[in-house]
């Protein structure tokens, strides 16, 4: 089977090629199709002849997209409305990656797929545009893949923030109001390659286990780092609230997802994501970052 990539360059991309042993796959970068024009995209869908498409191509600059929402909207809806229309016209099935910032986060249990949306800012509002084409045009076997808090040992996320800012300074104030699950872009990766093979389509989540603040997730950053000689040690973390740390675009107080329908499809269980960070940060031992 050949696989069209779009985005494999990000931080997603990287974890999730090398999961994809025994496909054929055609990975063009954002010089070959740059989804700013959207006219590109299904001239590439065409020339891949590609069985399945995968778009983890996105504009992921949350608080950026407040002061430049027309480049997060022609990315992460216009282009998606195109993608969507030619799959649908080839009848290729296609896997979509998207946010739990679709997601207005009043809710205090788990979000399932089917809840009613409402994102806060710019950014997940054009990611929404981009699942509402998607099941507007219904490509063949489309998924809807939402995750949250994604995390690697690559590209540009939490994780590797803390760290440069654990060795740079002695004192982080990390927002401790807003809660989640922190994600490891491998398990994601895991997930989207075990979706494949199967006739699955919808909308489905997929975080790993457990629920955080990203005051809960910095400090288990620390502790475990700390016994891998990561950081230094004595870096005081102290939690404050969102008003202490405003930021251009809102983000939802609590985004946890109920993965229950992905569980049930793949037959996996998410391992809990305090785990998952052990995982990301040994492979930080045993191999130089890319970033
Ligand atoms: N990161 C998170 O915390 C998070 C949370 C929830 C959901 N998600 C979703 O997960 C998916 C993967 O995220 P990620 O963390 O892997 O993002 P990422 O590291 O920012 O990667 C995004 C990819 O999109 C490509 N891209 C950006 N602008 C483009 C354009 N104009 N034309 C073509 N390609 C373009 C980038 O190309 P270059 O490599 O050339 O820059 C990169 O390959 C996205 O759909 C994102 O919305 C992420």
């Amino acid at each position: 089977m050949k696989l069209l990539i779009f985005g494999s360059e990000g931080q997603l991309g990287r974890c999730l090629l090398p999961r994809l042993n025994g496909y054929e796959l055609v990975v063009p970068s954002q010089q070959d199709v740059d989804f700013f024009r959207a006219d590109s995209i299904a001239p590439t869908i065409d020339a891949s002849q590609a069985d399945y498409v995968i778009n983890l191509a996105a504009y992921t600059a949350v608080d950026k997209a407040e002061s430049e929402p027309e480049l997060a909207e022609a990315i992460n809806h216009l282009a998606v409305i195109e993608i969507a229309r030619r799959c649908a016209e080839l009848e290729l099935p296609l896997l979509h990656i998207s946010t739990d910032f679709v997601f207005s986060g009043s809710k205090s249990t788990p979000y399932k797929p089917i809840d009613p949306c409402l994102p806060l800012n710019r950014y997940g509002q054009s990611k929404r545009g981009g699942e509402q084409a998607i099941l507007q045009h219904k490509p063949h076997r489309s998924i809807i893949l939402r995750t949250a808090w994604l995390y690697s040992d690559c590209g540009s996320n939490f994780l590797l923030t803390m760290l440069r800012l654990m060795r740079e300074r002695t004192q982080l104030k990390i927002i401790s109001d807003q809660t989640g699950t922190p994600t490891s872009a491998y398990s994601l990766a895991d997930v989207i390659a075990r979706f494949l093979p199967t006739s699955a389509e919808g909308i489905y989540h997929w975080t790993d286990a457990g629920v955080a603040s990203w005051y809960d997730f910095a400090v288990a950053i620390y502790e475990e780092a700390l016994v891998r000689d990561l950081v230094p040690p004595g870096v005081e973390i102290l939690p404050i609230s969102s008003w202490q740390y405003p930021t251009p675009a809102r983000r939802p107080d609590f985004s946890v997802l109920d993965k229950s329908q992905t569980c049930e499809a793949l037959q996996v269980q998410p391992q809990h994501w305090r785990q998952e960070l052990r995982l990301v940060l040994d492979r930080m031992l045993d191999v130089t970052p890319v970033n």
